[in-house]
């Protein structure tokens, strides 16, 4: 058994520790919900997130951690389908800065989202999106 005074201390510390948990948790939805508020603003007219829904650009819905220009039967660019690399957080970023540096040749029109903050949000978004 604990000594009392380090029993109390855990049990003040994770009454501590919980709001700040939560907290932490409400973030992520505010991020989620603020990724989707960016995306639908950004990328929503070219690319839809529901495998029941055909798009003009590939679906996006489980593309994190899918290798780039996979979706099966998409018509990619062949500077896409030979890109060979998975898709991270970090090469979505890349991709949203700068999509026609990161794979020159890629059909997708330049977005230029620069602002770390909007990059972060829809990345958090996709995330979040698990594939069906
Ligand atoms: C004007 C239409 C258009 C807009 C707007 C657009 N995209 Fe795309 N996107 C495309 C097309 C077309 C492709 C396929 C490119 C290719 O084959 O070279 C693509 C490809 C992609 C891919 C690669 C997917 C894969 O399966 O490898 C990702 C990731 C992506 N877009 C993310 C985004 C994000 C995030 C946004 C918003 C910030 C966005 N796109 C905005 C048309 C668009």
């Amino acid at each position: 058994m604990f000594p009392k005074s380090l029993r109390s201390a855990l049990i003040l510390g994770a009454a501590l520790m919980a709001p700040a948990l939560v907290q932490a948790e409400s973030f992520d939805k505010v991020k989620i919900a603020a990724g989707k508020m960016l995306f639908d603003g950004s990328c929503h007219r070219c690319h839809s997130v529901d495998a029941d829904r055909k798009s003009y650009g590939p679906l996006l819905d489980g593309v994190v951690g899918r290798k780039a220009g996979s979706f099966p039967g998409y018509p990619y660019s062949d500077a896409l389908k030979s890109a060979g690399f998975v898709w991270t957080p970090g090469a979505l970023r890349a991709w949203m800065e700068a999509n026609d540096q990161l794979v020159p040749g890629t059909k997708m029109r330049h977005v230029g989202i620069e602002d770390p903050t909007v990059q972060d949000f829809i990345v958090t978004y996709l995330t979040s999106l698990k594939a069906k």
